[in-house]
């Protein structure tokens, strides 16, 4: 006869084996080795044996209980298990992924549904690689160029004050830029800045001159919106601040930058303009057979000599004589990015780059 504790082991290691699902094991666990389950049970039970019976059960009921527990451990992985197989059974692992807006560019063609329609995608397409949005690509390379001539990289906010905007540019208070059917103002007297012009000023206003830097940023101007206005657009600033800087180093680093982006046979031409910061102020157009457009001259960027009344307030706002303009002269420009972008890439909409067209965006991949 063996003992009834082996029996007991029997009954229960069948019963745990032969649980249909996770909550009857869990009710075995509570018959078995729950506090008021036979395993208890018999631990009490033990104070009550002869003294030389307590070893051999004592031995039993240990080797009965971890057998018990190993049975249950077991059992539960086997339903942990097939729960997830389960559920995995639904998906193909087998078939390609289909995951996130980037990943269906190629597959949009022939497909109706372009902008919002990221719905209308049916079935699995392809991961693509993403790439670089036109205007970054475009802002990339101009960064290059100027690097290689020595320029260093500056930044100021987007949401500035009138006075880095306007004041501290010459600007008087009653210049049309300043209206706010052209600037979009904020609460507290603040606004998005309508040029990167700005950071001319913050650039001067930290550190004493020489200063040789580059600052590319958006600005934003309440234009009325079509394929050439958009109410955000990118520019880079550039200032050059020496002694006896030249309207002719101006001319020699904004050709060699056009020639190095268009290609050595572009032409490009100054022309005479206006800008409260600057004297004299120039416009820079550009031709290049290269470009699709290449018998039309466009417009592409504002310079000039840096006005003495801006190296004024500088100083005034230093507390200091740092800028005096008897000693030190520089040239600014704001290159429009937008405008550059669309004549190397032959875009004809500023809309585009803002629209988050894959179709569009996936030509410059
Ligand atoms: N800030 C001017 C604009 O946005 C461009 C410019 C920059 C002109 C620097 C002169 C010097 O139109």
């Amino acid at each position: 006869m063996s003992h009834p504790l082996e029996q007991l082991r029997e009954g229960a290691l069948r019963e745990i084996a032969d649980a249909p699902d996770a909550q009857s094991l869990e009710a075995a666990r509570v018959k078995y080795l729950g506090r008021s389950g036979s395993i208890s049970a018999w631990g009490e039970k033990m104070k009550t044996l002869a003294k030389e019976e307590k070893p051999n059960v004592g031995k039993l009921l240990n080797d009965v209980r971890n057998a018990l527990t190993a049975a249950i451990d077991l059992r539960a992985q086997q339903f942990r298990t097939q729960k997830e197989s389960g559920a995995l059974s639904k998906i193909d692992i087998s078939l390609p992924g289909a995951t996130g807006p980037t990943g269906g560019y190629s597959g949009y063609s022939g497909q109706p549904t372009p902008l919002t329609g990221y719905s209308g995608y049916s079935g699995y397409l392809p991961l693509e690689r993403g790439s670089l949005h036109p205007l970054t690509q475009m802002l990339e390379r101009s960064i290059q160029i100027f690097r290689r001539m020595g320029f260093a990289l500056a930044d100021g906010p987007d949401v500035e004050d009138e006075w880095h905007c306007f004041d501290a540019l010459n600007t008087p208070p009653d210049h049309p830029a300043r209206n706010e059917q052209d600037t979009f103002y904020l609460p507290g007297g603040r606004l998005l800045r309508t040029h990167t012009s700005t950071v001319q000023i913050r650039t001067m206003q930290a550190a004493p001159p020489p200063i040789r830097v580059i600052a590319p940023g958006a600005a934003y101007r309440r234009d009325e919106v079509d394929a050439t206005h958009s109410a955000q657009f990118h520019q880079i600033e550039g200032l050059y601040i020496d002694k006896t800087v030249s309207v002719a180093d101006l001319k020699g680093t904004l050709e060699f930058f056009m020639r190095e982006l268009f290609g050595a046979d572009t032409d490009v031409q100054f022309r005479p303009h206006y800008f409260p910061f600057t004297e004299p102020s120039l416009e820079v157009y550009v031709k290049s057979k290269a470009l699709k457009k290449g018998e039309q001259w466009i417009e592409v960027c504002g310079c000039g000599v840096v006005h003495p009344a801006v190296f004024e307030a500088v100083n005034k706002e230093r507390g200091d004589k740092a800028y005096d303009p008897e000693k030190w002269s520089g040239y600014a420009f704001g290159l429009g990015m937008d405008r550059l972008a669309m004549i190397l890439f032959d875009i004809p909409d500023i809309r585009l780059f803002a629209q988050n067209d894959l179709r569009f965006l996936g030509q410059f991949a």
